[in-house]
């Protein structure tokens, strides 16, 4: 490899993404790959921590290998794989184990979150999630994390558990860093502005699906939630407006200015419909790239197989680096 840094990040399989997924994650992702070089994985095992239902597991986990293909991530400059294709980072992670207190898991944020709401289901695999988050960083020398805030006290436990490794059996583990994206939009929901765009959220007119088409896109937008007073600016006490100006800056890529005087003087009315249209150019091209791309599964596998072995390479020779520092004894060939 060249000099420049390594950047990993991951998506988890887990449905359609939204239209913050792809603003906050993907979109940016494209960007990076010249700069660095990009490790993007589809975080297979981290999904069944909550129930899956084996078949749309694998739809899932195909549609997103299209989605990230159609959102432009280069096979040719990028690493895409599959998390389990790569036994390394459930090995890692048994390592790592040995080496994690329980507490540092049951005080995560998600974990608690995700323990109410999966009430039926608090299995090891969730409380262990950070863990083999961890594995997946440290894995592969890792320098730059792109994560969004909730992820940010996981990231945190990786840097933790690379510290903790290095000083207790010598320098190993690169320390990873998180990576601030310069266009930091948080896209929030469309009915609860305060709230963060998510695709679990009950009400569907909540949130942008990925696979949404037209329609569905304009008519979400003109029902987004606003406020009464008829101002296009960004401001803390319209957030409903504010979210509406920084999709709309994301996606046309105009400044937030350049759009609060392009709509001076327009109703709220014609404002969201300026809006939808503008998001549902982005996604129209996108969701049919993906809708192409997946009619070729030989094509996705064949990208996912030459992802997995180039990551693999990078993977096991820092797992028998770990091996054997701990004492394991190689395996003779
Ligand atoms: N937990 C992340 C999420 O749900 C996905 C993920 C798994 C990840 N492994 C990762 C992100 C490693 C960054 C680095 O968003």
């Amino acid at each position: 490899m060249d000099d420049k840094k390594i950047l990993f990040s991951a998506v988890q399989p887990s449905g359609t993404l939204t239209l913050g997924n792809y603003i906050g994650a993907i979109k940016n992702w494209t960007k990076l790959q010249d700069d660095y070089n990009c490790i993007y994985s589809i975080a297979d095992l981290h999904t069944l921590t909550v129930k899956q239902e084996p078949a749309l597991l694998r739809a899932h986990t195909y549609e997103l290998t299209a989605l990230y293909l159609a959102c432009g991530i280069d096979p040719e400059k990028a690493i895409l794989f599959i998390q389990s294709h790569v036994p390394a980072h459930a090995e890692l992670t048994w390592i790592l184990n040995t080496m994690t207190y329980p507490g540092e898991l049951t005080r995560m944020t998600q974990f608690k979150d995700k323990s109410q709401r999966h009430c039926d289901n608090v299995n090891m695999g969730l409380m262990d999630y950070p863990v083999l988050m961890a594995s997946d960083i440290l894995l592969y020398n890792t320098e730059l994390v792109p994560v969004g805030a909730d992820q940010k006290q996981h990231l945190e436990l990786s840097r933790d558990l690379a510290i903790r490794f290095n000083s207790r059996y010598s320098e190993t583990f690169k320390v990873p860093e998180p990576y601030i994206s310069k266009v930091g939009a948080k896209i929030m929901s469309l009915q609860e502005p305060t709230k963060k765009m998510s695709k679990s959220d009950a009400n569907i007119n909540a949130f942008i699906s990925m696979d949404d088409d037209t329609d569905t896109i304009i008519r979400k937008f003109k029902r987004a939630v606003t406020d009464s007073d008829n101002k296009i600016v960004m401001s803390e006490d319209k957030p409903g407006i504010s979210n509406l100006l920084s999709i709309y800056s994301v996606v046309t890529g105009t400044s937030i200015e350049d759009a609060e005087k392009r709509f001076d003087g327009y109703g709220y009315g014609d404002f969201k419909l300026a809006v939808g249209e503008a998001v549902a150019d982005v996604i129209k091209p996108i969701k049919e790239e993906k809708e192409r791309i997946l009619k070729d599964k030989a094509y996705i596998d064949k990208i996912l197989a030459d992802g997995a072995d180039r990551a693999s390479r990078i993977a096991y020779k820092t797992l028998s680096k770990v091996y054997r520092k701990v004492g394991l004894v190689p395996r003779a060939r």
